[in-house]
């Protein structure tokens, strides 16, 4: 049995290492080598696939190297009947956690306005408002949005969260729905993005919505680029409705140094690493994932299709 894995950004080295561990007897295969295309039963993507996926006849498993299969489900045609997993999984969720934590306290506490004063050498305070004075918004209140909720409400954040379905978290305020979406927006001083990126929440941060938020608010986002229509969001910082933007994505990656956003005021932009997947239990998952297909078991974590994530 053999597991082809095909990513430019994951370092094959750490996986093949961690699976020896996992599953000694896995031939691990790094794209474009594939061997006998009989023996593959498990693919292990992060960069687009196109059709290459109905290559293997025996395969049965397509794990995701990310939390986020958006741009392989927009990439990749998926044999018939082959589930795709993606991870879930508690490194990944923390170091959300954390990303989540120190941008909402960057803004929350004016970081960026002190780190200007700083630069022009002024001693000057600014009002501080308190965390519970702070209402804090999250689209999306998956595994990731949930774990950001409960970790902002440790600090007495009080938070709201958007999601498709109604959700019931504990001290969460829950919206659900399109029909919700402004009512929760209008009660945001500080957004978090935590949405995938499919057909319905494309373009979702835009001038309308932005417009929803109260004066002064800020906008994280740690998702996916797709979701914000990046030339409103550079409207709505230079007007200086928006008090500060931090964006982890962009819908090009790497950002080309030429692109607007970089000039943009009050906007603090990281390279796509809020959270990234640890291969050691990474693999872990995804061992437990090829024990359950061999087994002839469902994996865990699957993604649907249809809905996108
Ligand atoms: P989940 O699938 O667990 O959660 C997604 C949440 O979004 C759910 O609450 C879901 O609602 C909600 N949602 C989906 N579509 C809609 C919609 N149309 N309207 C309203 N709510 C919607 O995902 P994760 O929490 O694991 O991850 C979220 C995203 O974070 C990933 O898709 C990925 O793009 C991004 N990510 C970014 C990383 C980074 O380093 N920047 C690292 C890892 C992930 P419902 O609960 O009703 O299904
Ligand atoms: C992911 C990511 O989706 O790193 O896991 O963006």
């Amino acid at each position: 049995m053999s597991l082809i894995f095909c990513s430019r950004t994951d370092d094959p080295d750490e996986w093949r290492a961690a699976f020896a561990e996992t599953i000694p007897d896995l031939k691990f295969r790094i794209w474009p080598d594939v061997g006998d295309v009989d023996a593959v039963e498990v693919a292990l993507v992060w960069d687009p696939m196109q059709e290459h996926l109905l290559c293997f006849p025996n395969l049965k498993l397509i794990a995701s190297l990310g939390a986020g299969v958006d741009h392989l489900l927009a990439t990749t045609t998926l044999p018939d009947g082959v589930p795709m997993t993606r991870i879930v999984d508690d490194n990944l969720t923390q170091s959300m956690r954390e990303y989540v934590l120190l941008q909402t306290l960057y803004c929350h506490r004016q970081a960026p306005a002190y780190m200007v004063q700083q630069r022009a050498r002024e001693w000057r305070l600014r009002i501080q408002s308190f965390a519970r004075e702070r209402r804090v918004g999250i689209m999306g209140l998956g595994v990731l949005g949930a774990a950001a909720a409960d970790a902002l409400q440790q600090i007495g954040f009080p938070v709201s969260g958007w999601s498709r379905r109604q959700k019931t978290l504990p001290g969460v305020a829950g919206f659900a729905g399109l029909s919700k979406l402004d009512e929760f927006l209008a009660a945001t001083d500080i957004l978090i993005c935590l949405l995938p990126h499919t057909p319905d929440t494309e373009g979702i941060i835009n001038s309308r919505t932005l417009s929803i938020l109260p004066d002064g608010a800020c906008v994280i986002n740690a998702a996916r680029g797709g979701l914000v229509v990046e030339a409103d969001l550079i409207v709505a910082l230079e007007s200086g409705r928006l008090a500060h933007a931090v964006l982890d994505v962009t819908r090009e990656e790497p950002l080309a140094s030429d692109d607007p956003l970089w000039r943009a005021p009050n906007i603090t932009i990281t390279p796509h690493v809020a959270s990234i997947t640890d291969a050691k239990s990474g693999a872990r998952l995804v061992a437990d994932n090829i024990r359950r297909v061999r087994a002839g078991e469902a994996p865990h974590h699957v993604v649907d299709p249809k809905a996108g994530y």
